[in-house]
């Protein structure tokens, strides 16, 4: 519930957009489709789907979320071209409530190397930008790239032009992560005493966090006055990422007394959208991570232990249950039913239909008996893993390896390619998972070179299941895998085989997309 006193801050999440430009963070259209859902459940004002020019894929995405996701306003990205504004209407008309966001770089280093165009030139190109996109439809986002480092004057011209144009939102991006908190603060504070027309557009900001300052600088801005803050989910972007969502949301609402703002998110679905995005990116979020990492309500020391005992304010800000986590971690095992599996589902946050419910019983059931405890952290595995959202060329059977100090691991791998069973033995490969991979390779024709291979436990005690990520390189681009087992070996065999399934899948569709071109 949003407090009588507050401002409303508008939460405008480019996860889809800024947030896929991380190294192997890519994700296919049922993946984007599952954030997008996720991010209106969370509650988010504004999600920006794509970059419809920029491939066929995201103009796909971009179409999809505007016709489909209703709630949150759904912003498409455009250059200040003709082309990419046309191309971004195309994919939003559809919208409920389509917003099109349109940016140039204003600082003197893009002006002169990357653009080599004059002040004049930009502000004309900013100008005509923001007229076409506001002759489409109302809700017109412009931002001068860079603008961090863009000189103070010049940004209040460019950004009284843009507004006089017809843009509702000025959102001021810190690109390049480059900014302090007092001087980003200044910033905002500026372009409000300055620009005669700042009161007909809401002033948003968009930082990068290259310095580590990327929610501090946005809660700077918002202290000078900014109503609104774009940011993705656990903070992934381009380099060092974005203003972790999160973060900022939580910091609004504990420190109410300082911001006196909040916004209209839904605290509860921070942990459960944090979890889905990292397993469909594949990008672990670290475990001492602000709100969602898996020690941010982790108490060791005796010292704080005790208090937390006595009162768990001593040491806690925030409830573990304010941001969906839940702390209880009750047990659950092989006598469990149907019922009490629907209950810990939904006390993590997933809404299950009947049919899902019994898919992910059946391998609940299936993992009861290799695991005596299930754990909260292996039914969130199960329940993500319940629709993969990568059709399975290739479908793991089995494998049998034998390895040893100073031996070469003879490996023998069986597939299934839809009815037709495959199998191989090799020996070859530097250990059991070496041996694995080339294995993999020979079967399915498909060469890759193996780029990250990562284990962990998903939950505690000898007989936990491991999950592997993987990202494997084809063609110049990067592809993730993940597989969990309560065999370390069976979990690698499995990421390998997401991610080469990933690959099929992909790269022939982005090849059918450009020979569509
Ligand atoms: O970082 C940036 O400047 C951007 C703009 C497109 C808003 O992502
Ligand atoms: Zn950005």
């Amino acid at each position: 519930m949003i407090h009588p006193d507050s401002r409303r801050i508008i939460i405008f999440d480019t996860t889809l957009r800024d947030g896929e430009q991380s190294p192997g963070a890519s994700m296919n259209l049922a993946e984007k489709m599952e954030v997008a859902q996720a991010l209106a459940d969370l509650g988010v004002d504004v999600i920006e789907a794509g970059f419809p020019i920029a491939s066929p894929g995201d103009f796909l995405a971009v179409q999809k979320v505007a016709q489909s996701i209703r709630g949150p306003i759904i912003c498409g990205l455009a250059r200040c071209r003709d082309a990419d504004i046309d191309r971004a209407w195309e994919a939003l008309k559809d919208a409920e409530r389509p917003r099109i966001h349109v940016f140039l770089a204003t600082s003197a280093i893009h002006r002169e190397h990357k653009l080599r165009m004059s002040k004049d030139d930009i502000i004309r190109r900013a100008v005509e930008g923001v007229r076409r996109a506001a002759g489409y439809c109302p809700d017109i986002e412009f931002s001068p790239e860079d603008a961090a480092r863009t000189e103070i004057d010049f940004l209040c011209q460019v950004v009284e032009a843009a507004i006089d144009a017809g843009a509702t939102t000025v959102n001021i991006p810190d690109t390049v992560g480059y900014a302090t908190p007092a001087h980003f603060g200044r910033v905002i504070a500026t372009l409000r005493q300055r620009v005669p027309n700042i009161d007909k557009a809401v002033i948003s900001v968009h930082c990068h966090n290259d310095l580590g300052m990327a929610v501090a600088n946005s809660l700077a801005a918002v202290e000078s006055g900014a109503g609104q803050v774009e940011c993705t989910i656990n903070g992934i972007g381009e380099r060092a990422g974005n203003c972790a969502l999160e973060e900022v949301v939580m910091a609004l609402r504990v420190r109410h007394d300082v911001f006196r703002a909040d916004t209209n998110i839904n605290s509860k679905r921070l942990v459960p959208t944090s979890r889905l995005v990292s397993s469909i990116t594949g990008l672990h979020v670290q475990r001492n991570k602000a709100i969602v990492g898996q020690n941010a309500f982790a108490h060791e020391s005796g010292i704080h232990q005790d208090g937390m005992l006595k009162e768990p304010t001593t040491y806690e800000i925030m409830r573990p249950e304010d941001v969906g986590l839940a702390m209880t971690d009750l047990v659950l095992g092989k006598h469990s039913g149907r019922a009490a599996l629907a209950d810990r589902a939904k006390a993590l946050g997933y809404e299950l239909s009947g049919e899902q419910l019994d898919a992910v019983f059946e391998r609940f059931k299936v993992l009861a008996d290799k695991k005596k405890e299930i754990y909260d952290g292996d039914i969130q595995v199960l329940i993500e893993q319940q629709s993969p959202v990568v059709s399975e060329t290739w479908r793991f059977e089995s494998y049998g390896i034998s390895c040893g100090t100073g031996q070469t691991p003879q490996v023998t791998l069986a597939l299934r390619k839809g009815d037709q069973p495959l199998t191989t033995t090799l020996s070859a490969g530097d250990g059991p998972i070496d041996a694995l991979f080339l294995a993999m390779q020979k079967l399915t024709g498909i060469r890759t070179v193996c780029k990250d291979f990562n284990v962990h436990s998903v939950t505690v005690g000898e007989d936990a299941q491991g999950e592997v990520t993987v990202q494997l390189e084809y063609d110049g681009r990067l592809y993730r895998g993940r597989g969990v087992s309560t065999d370390s070996v069976e979990a690698s065999a499995r990421a390998f085989l997401t991610a080469i399934n990933r690959i099929a899948t992909l790269f022939h569709r982005d090849r059918q997309n450009s020979a569509g071109k």
